[in-house]
């Protein structure tokens, strides 16, 4: 990349002033002062500006991924498996918005932003997450009041969930489940506490982000729009 350009994307100015900055001598490379413009920075080479150090600033990416079954969501897996990151074509490193299980599908959020990833994935901001569980078996009324009450699984406690859409099918239940916590496996706790196994786990909802329309194992950049939305949160 030319130093000016260089100069530019780590936010010094312009990349016309950065021009005029190289030509007043006030840029150096690996501590030799430069005056052409058409130098070349490579990767590994550091860049001063006024004797201060200037890193490339990453441009932020947003992944919305309707996440299909058979991919774990760590970045890197010892056993080899499948990630979500295999589906993502970037060459920017982005990592997901908190986990899904290996088997669990729907909407996860993929990003390099830490600020975001933060705010999302902290407690206190108690963003809903909206599941649409399928268990086996037919699920008493009194079993979603527990739900609905917050629940306690071997000593883990859960809080108040919402409760949605409840329809019987062939011996199974489906219902949309809404939590605010990302407690590891939590809504397969949740389930297992009211004594029913999840069949099926898909995620409709983070916030105010859904799928809408995204067909499994697809992905899109959030809009503009969306990520304001997000940003609220922070800012
Ligand atoms: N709860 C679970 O049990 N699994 C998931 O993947 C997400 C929430």
């Amino acid at each position: 990349m030319r130093l000016q350009k260089y100069l530019a994307h780590g936010g010094v100015a312009s990349r016309r002033k950065c021009e005029d900055l190289i030509l007043q001598g006030r840029v150096s490379v690996n501590g030799e002062k430069v005056h052409e413009l058409g130098t070349k920075v490579e990767p590994g080479d550091r860049v001063f500006f006024d004797g201060q150090e200037i890193f490339l600033k990453e441009e932020k990416v947003y992944y919305l991924l309707n996440k299909p079954p058979g991919y774990v969501t760590t970045t890197k897996d010892e056993k080899n498996r499948r990630t979500v990151l295999d589906l993502i074509k970037t060459q920017t490193r982005v990592y997901p918005v908190g986990r899904l299980d290996q088997d669990t599908t729907g909407l996860l959020l993929l990003t390099n932003d830490g600020d975001l990833t933060f705010a999302m994935t902290h407690p206190s901001h108690e963003i809903n997450k909206c599941y649409r569980v399928l268990v086996q078996g037919e699920v008493e009324e009194a079993s979603f009041e527990s739900l609905k009450k917050g629940i306690s699984f071997h000593g883990e406690s859960f809080s108040p969930a919402q409760v949605e859409r409840i329809r019987y099918k062939k011996g199974q239940t489906q219902f949309d489940l809404t939590i605010h916590e990302g407690k590891n496996h939590q809504v397969k706790k949740m389930c297992q506490a009211i004594g029913h196994s999840v069949k099926k786990l898909h995620r409709l909802s983070v916030g105010s982000l859904t799928l809408d329309g995204l067909k499994i194992g697809d992905y899109r950049q959030l809009t503009p729009g969306e990520l304001r939305e997000l940003q609220k949160l922070y800012d």
